[in-house]
């Protein structure tokens, strides 16, 4: 067993996560976009928050990842970090924030440690996405690759669909996973690739791999938040499994407090302030003092 520790006692650490890989210890991701939601993760215990730009969609209601912002997302990873403690903190480098020079990557990496509290970032592709990592990472900033299905540049590939199916187009995943560890990267997520090509590309990582929709293979598994709990029902991948039915919850709650509010049956009793009578009593009489043309603070005297 590993000696890494649960991650609700001690902050998760990039050689505790390195151990769990090692021993075999699956490690938990999920992402998170603000401090409840963050809150949820830490009492959950899982290992590692990613903000994703997924929030672009799941929170902010772009239609793709490609809209947002870096300052949107350092105001989202900002509000995550005040609801951690334990969990590994991952901030996600949204489109056209790192892509343009080993500078700007830096840059953008540094602010997402600084004005955020992140603990690393995390970047898709491989390619010029190569050196931008090892730049990061050269700078002292704990870097993430991301290959597979990278959805900044989904259009590039083809849609929102797995990768790695053709014999050719597996190679590539597993080039870019490979030149991303060879970069410097601390871990790396493999998102929608066939289970089988996953685990052929495995005993090549030796550093932790994250999965999503790539088999059971993988050092650990993410998911994005709302999918999970079924708050987004946009679209939905078919390795976005669901836990819980929230946004249902969160309809039929907000539907018995509108009707409870028409049906007057809301605020009852408990649920209003009460005054000490002879206040009450005093008050009124201001208010009839008032009424019959004295100032008010003649009327406060009373
Ligand atoms: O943005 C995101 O949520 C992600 C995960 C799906 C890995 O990149």
């Amino acid at each position: 067993m590993s000696a890494a520790p649960k991650s609700t006692e001690v902050p998760m650490t990039l050689p505790h996560l390195a151990d769990k890989a090692r021993t075999g210890e699956p490690i938990v991701m999920v992402t998170a976009y603000d401090f409840p939601s963050a809150q949820v993760a830490e009492d959950a215990g899982v290992d590692m928050v990613l903000v994703g730009d997924s929030a672009a969609m799941t929170v902010l209601g772009y239609p793709s990842t490609v809209p947002v912002s870096v300052d949107e997302m350092l105001m989202l990873a900002a509000a995550v970090r005040r609801g951690l403690r334990s969990p590994l903190l991952v901030g996600d480098l949204p489109f056209g924030s790192y892509e343009g020079s080993d500078e700007q990557a830096v840059r953008t990496a540094q602010r997402f440690v600084k004005e955020a509290g992140c603990d690393a970032v995390k970047l898709e592709g491989g390619g010029p996405a190569v050196d931008r990592a090892r730049a990061i990472a050269g700078a002292g900033v704990p870097v993430m690759g991301h290959v597979g299905l990278t959805p900044q540049t989904a259009t590039a590939l083809g849609g929102y669909r797995a990768q790695g199916r053709t014999a050719q187009r597996a190679v590539q995943v597993a080039r870019d996973a490979l030149d991303l560890q060879e970069a410097g990267c601390f871990s790396i997520v493999f998102e929608a690739i066939p289970a089988a090509v996953a685990d052929e590309i495995m005993p090549r990582m030796e550093i932790p791999v994250i999965g999503i929709g790539a088999g059971a293979g993988t050092h650990g598994q993410v998911l994005v938040f709302h999918d999970l709990l079924g708050i987004y029902d946009g679209l939905s991948p078919r390795f976005a499994k669901r836990y819980a039915h929230v946004k249902g919850d969160m309809i039929a709650g907000v539907k018995a407090y509108a009707d409870e509010v028409r049906a007057r049956r809301f605020p009852a009793a408990e649920h209003t302030y009460s005054i000490d009578p002879e206040e009450l009593d005093r008050f009124r009489a201001a208010l009839t003092e008032h009424a019959t043309g004295r100032s008010w603070s003649a009327a406060e005297s009373v």
